[in-house]
């Protein structure tokens, strides 16, 4: 089993279980002795980086990353490096450009590759999310804005919406919506589960009686060449304080990190009262375990 998109996972489960692992980590200290996760980044990181690492070290194995893989430069292919990387290691983390790169890897791989983000999706950062959804708001009736460029982290949230039962509006400018490809999957996850979807141009009604409002950058990495085309095609999509005031009077705001203040969001709506984000981000860790736990297959601990 492989973790290259939301869809891969049983989400409740992989939630579930992250909770448990966030309020008994002693329980799961010995769970992947000696294993090892080999992990590749074509992009910076910090959090995915950092909790993979500690969630595979508190498990009782090892992080081996690979700087200068010789896959990132051409230099070998996926076939040749994912069959390598299976001999040593157990799992594989990896942050490429092209989610095709992953599929790649994937279909090649001896071992579970997990996307570390790709330019399709980050399915670990949607799982946190859950996670503090429903720990800041519940399960039920609970309705997600996302206010801005449907890229990665969109795609995932939304998918990860449409197949637990949350609402979602999403309000992106013309043009950098969800593509059909993914709406249609939402839609068909949505009828399964009951989540109310829509998609609008407009911010405001996207954070009517909104729960949490969820914004990314809007120029995302590796594609700094169109930050000019963006600002302009975003302006009127920062989540302000005058913005959050529309959505319920206790909502959180969220956020992926790394965030560009006075950009995508406003300094005083990030750094307010408001803002779950680390939580968020502390909720990494929780999940990776959960992942790392699920893709070894421990059924036991899975299903206690
Ligand atoms: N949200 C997230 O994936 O952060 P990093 O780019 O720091 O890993
Ligand atoms: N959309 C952002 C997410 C970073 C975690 C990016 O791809 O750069």
């Amino acid at each position: 089993m492989h973790l290259l998109s939301i869809t891969d996972i049983d989400v409740p489960t992989a939630l579930a279980l992250a909770a448990k692992a966030k309020a008994k980590p002693q329980q799961f200290s010995h769970s992947l002795n000696g294993k090892t996760l080999a992990a590749i980044f074509e992009k910076p990181s910090t959090r995915t980086k950092l909790s993979f690492q500690v969630a595979i070290t508190q498990l009782g194995g090892h992080f081996a990353e690979i700087t200068g893989a010789h896959l990132l430069n051409g230099h070998e292919d996926a076939h040749d490096t994912a069959n390598t990387i299976g001999q040593y290691a157990d799992f594989l983390l990896a942050r490429v450009h092209s989610h095709g790169q992953l599929e790649e890897l994937a279909a090649h791989s001896p071992i579970p590759v997990i996307n570390g983000l790709s330019d399709a999706e980050h399915p670990c950062q949607a799982l946190a999310d859950l996670l503090t959804i429903g720990e800041l708001k519940g399960k039920k009736g609970v309705k997600v804005a996302f206010v801005g460029d449907c890229n990665n982290v969109c795609n995932s949230l939304l998918l990860g919406c449409a197949l637990t039962g949350i609402d979602i509006s999403v309000a992106s400018p013309q043009g950098f919506g969800p593509k059909g490809e993914i709406i249609a999957k939402a839609a068909a996850y949505a009828k399964d589960s009951g989540s109310i979807i829509d998609y609008t141009c407009s911010p405001e009604l996207a954070v009517k009686d909104a729960d949490a409002v969820y914004t990314d950058v809007w120029v995302s990495m590796g594609e700094e060449q169109k930050a000019e085309e963006k600002a302009s095609a975003f302006a009127g999509f920062q989540i302000t304080q005058e913005l959050m005031a529309l959505a319920k009077p206790d909502a959180i705001f969220m956020h992926c990190l790394p965030a560009q203040k006075g950009k995508e969001v406003a300094k005083e709506v990030i750094e307010g009262p408001q803002s779950a984000i680390f939580q968020q981000a502390a909720n990494r860790l929780h999940v990776q375990k959960a992942v790392l736990l699920m893709l070894a297959n421990h059924k036991a601990e899975v299903n206690a």
